[in-house]
């Protein structure tokens, strides 16, 4: 009978495994047990969407630390290709990558990660994962190989996820922008009918099913 492969899915665990990356070999998710991880794939190296993206991520990678979180590239090119990269970046873009890249040469890595899409060639997808602590994962966002990456939404919702776990909360659109209510934040629906009732005396709403306070 042919295997099925079930695709990973918002709220599944990473998947344990060993990676070969430029900073030695690590075990995922172990290794990042306590942080945040943004894992992303890219088509390849030596290209230029892809360089564009790795000087992005660099040039916010403070941005990621304050937030907790680690950064960590995968495509399938073999490791001497992404040191040579990397220092092509650093000598003629005067940027450091200052981050881990997966070496994935067999592409199994990426098979497992749902990172290669078959309609899209063998390469892999521009996928971001976002893990939290725990090993689980929070988001996942796949983008065409035409199309780079936008870094301030990749913080925006790992900051938003962040305040969502510690308030008990979920963020409005163009969160922290949005149209309706700013900055603020909503508070997820009542489940009962006393509760519901209760809102409206405890926040600002617009009916019983749409409050929002401040963070
Ligand atoms: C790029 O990174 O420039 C790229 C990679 C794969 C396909 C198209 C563009």
């Amino acid at each position: 009978m042919e295997e099925t492969k079930s695709m990973l899915l918002i709220g599944d665990k990473l998947p344990e495994m060993e990676v070969q990356t430029t900073h030695g070999k690590k075990v995922l998710p172990k290794d990042y047990l306590g942080k945040w991880l943004v894992l992303f794939s890219h088509p390849a190296d030596f290209t230029p969407v892809c360089t564009t993206e790795f000087v992005c991520f660099a040039k916010n990678y403070e941005n990621f630390k304050k937030l907790n979180a680690e950064l960590l590239g995968l495509s399938i090119d073999q490791v001497f290709s992404h040191i040579k990269w990397v220092e092509w970046i650093e000598k003629e873009l005067k940027v450091e990558i200052p981050f881990a890249i997966i070496a994935d040469d067999m592409g199994k890595v990426a098979a497992k990660l749902g990172m290669i899409h078959p309609g899209a060639g063998t390469k892999t997808v521009r996928a971001v994962l976002i893990i939290d602590p725990e090993g689980f994962i929070r988001l996942i966002l796949y983008y065409p190989a035409e199309v780079g990456r936008n870094m301030a939404e990749i913080l925006r919702v790992l900051e938003a996820l962040q305040i969502s776990d510690s308030h008990n909360v979920a963020m409005p659109a163009n969160w922290p922008n949005n149209e309706l209510i700013g900055n603020r934040v909503i508070i997820p629906p009542p489940s009962n009918i006393k509760d519901a009732k209760e809102r409206p005396k405890q926040y600002e709403c617009f009916d019983w099913w749409f409050c929002h306070k401040k963070v």
